[in-house]
């Protein structure tokens, strides 16, 4: 039994889409557990650049079977256009599974995580406004539309006309927002439907043969711990669990399955979308991170908050996933910068802190506490293995694994899947 599982080890956006890629050349499956298209997982294979935001990063290899599971909010127009891009690059797509129970994401959920934004004004939690939390709400409060709903045109009629009734009461009432089209959303979906059936089938099935059979199987994390709705930076989180506790729910299989944890960081920490983040830098360093690293959201394009690596944070995603290794990406971003920076502890009122706090107005107002290192001027991004790094680099990775007690195995030295090696 071979389920590795790969999650984001900061707040999203560490180069999960890179390894994953990387690691499906060896897989049979490679599975999606939670989140939605608030995600973006660039791939760069041989040139080309792919930004993927459903699809699973495995679906470059022709033989991996590219599963969505139970718990992965699905736009199916966001998915469609996806697949169409992919096969026009010429990328068979009749690979890709998707799990009955998947919760679709409606018009009315896009609407309602605009408008709840808007509501919130200087208080709003800076949502990729893709319809993720709204359509989550409706899983939780069981009046959620589900991939098996969605295929049933009866059922998916009735369904939906009560939710567009119900949340047209609210967008209007409420918000003051324009109601959506019963009719129109009726019938787009109808055609939706009509694409995505031959895809929609129970996963969880596929992926525990997939594994009793002894086959590879890839769990591909979306976000990262920080922005887990139990453990994350509440209130400032996604509406799912993007820690390895997620990929049992989401995916429908048991914790025994697997094997591997591997937590994807960056040698920096970045955040998008608002909330409190100690190492952040607000000067002409955190500028230099940011257009280096081309800083950019993938899905929304929006620059990305940067700062100093954060070893309480690495720490923290160590605990609450059960990592067993640690990929570290974009080392080559450090290139160039004279002295580096690690926070190993928080100081506020006078207190030491090692663990990352679980209340964010105990979080507010800590400040890191920093070990120095020296950098290295030389161009890394051609590097294959840890003897073609300056030893400055390698006195980094060593200090950052001793820190976080978990060992580094992947170094990332450029965005290409040939810009990595393992340690
Ligand atoms: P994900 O959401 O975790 O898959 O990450 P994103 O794709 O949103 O953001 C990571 C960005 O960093 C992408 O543009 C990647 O192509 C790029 N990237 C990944 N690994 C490396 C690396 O080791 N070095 C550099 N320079 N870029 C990288
Ligand atoms: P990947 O998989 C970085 C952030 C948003 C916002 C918060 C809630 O590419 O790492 P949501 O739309 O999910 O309700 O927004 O979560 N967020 C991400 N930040 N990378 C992501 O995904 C993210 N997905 C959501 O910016 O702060
Ligand atoms: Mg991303």
């Amino acid at each position: 039994m071979a389920v590795t599982a790969l999650v984001g080890a900061q707040w999203g956006d560490e180069g999960k889409g890179k390894i994953i890629d990387i690691l499906a050349e060896k897989s049979d499956m490679v599975v999606r557990a939670q989140g939605g298209n608030n995600a973006g997982h660039t791939v760069v294979a041989n040139g080309i650049t792919y930004k993927l935001r459903l699809i699973p990063s495995g679906i470059l290899y022709k033989n991996t079977v590219c599963v969505i599971g139970n718990g992965v909010v699905v736009d199916p127009a966001v998915i469609l256009s996806e697949m169409a891009d992919l096969t026009s690059k010429g990328i068979d797509v009749s690979r890709l599974k998707i799990d009955a129970r998947a919760h679709v994401i409606f018009p009315y959920h896009i609407a309602l995580d605009e408008l709840g934004e808007k509501a919130r004004g200087a208080g709003d939690i800076g949502t990729t406004k893709r319809g993720i939390g709204p359509c989550y709400m409706d899983k939780a409060e069981r009046i959620g539309i589900r991939m098996c709903d969605l295929i049933n045109p009866e059922v998916f009629k009735q369904k939906l006309e009560r939710n567009v009734k119900f949340k047209n009461e609210i967008i209007t009432k409420i918000y003051g927002g324009e109601p959506v089209s019963f009719e129109k959303i009726l019938s787009d979906y109808n055609g939706y439907a009509a694409k995505l059936a031959p895809h929609v089938c129970d996963t969880s099935v596929l992926v525990y043969d997939a594994v009793k059979s002894g086959k590879n199987v890839l769990m591909e994390g979306a976000q990262g711990a920080l922005l887990d709705l139990d453990v994350g930076t509440y209130p400032y989180v996604t509406s799912s669990h993007p820690i390895s506790g997620g990929f049992c729910v989401g995916a429908g299989i048991g914790p025994t399955l697997i094997k591997d944890c591997i937590g994807i960081a960056k040698a920096y920490t970045t955040r998008v979308g608002k909330g409190p983040f100690p190492t952040e830098l607000d000067d002409e360093i955190g500028e230099r991170i940011r257009n280096v690293g081309a800083e950019f959201g993938t899905v929304t394009g929006r620059p990305r908050r940067c700062g100093w690596l954060d070893a309480v944070i690495l720490r923290f995603a160590v605990r609450v996933n059960g990592l067993t290794g640690i990929a570290l990406n974009k080392l080559d971003t450090l290139t160039g910068l004279e002295k580096l920076k690690v926070c190993v502890s928080y100081t506020k009122n006078g207190k030491t802190l090692k663990d990352f706090p679980s209340d964010i107005s105990e979080l507010e107002g800590c400040e890191p506490v920093y070990e120095e290192f020296d950098g290295w001027t030389e161009d890394i991004s051609a590097a294959k293995s840890i003897k073609d790094l300056p030893k400055n680099a390698v006195a980094y990775l060593r200090a950052v694994e001793k820190f976080v007690d978990c060992k580094i195995k992947m170094v990332g030295v450029g965005p290409d899947r040939t810009q990595n090696f393992e340690i």
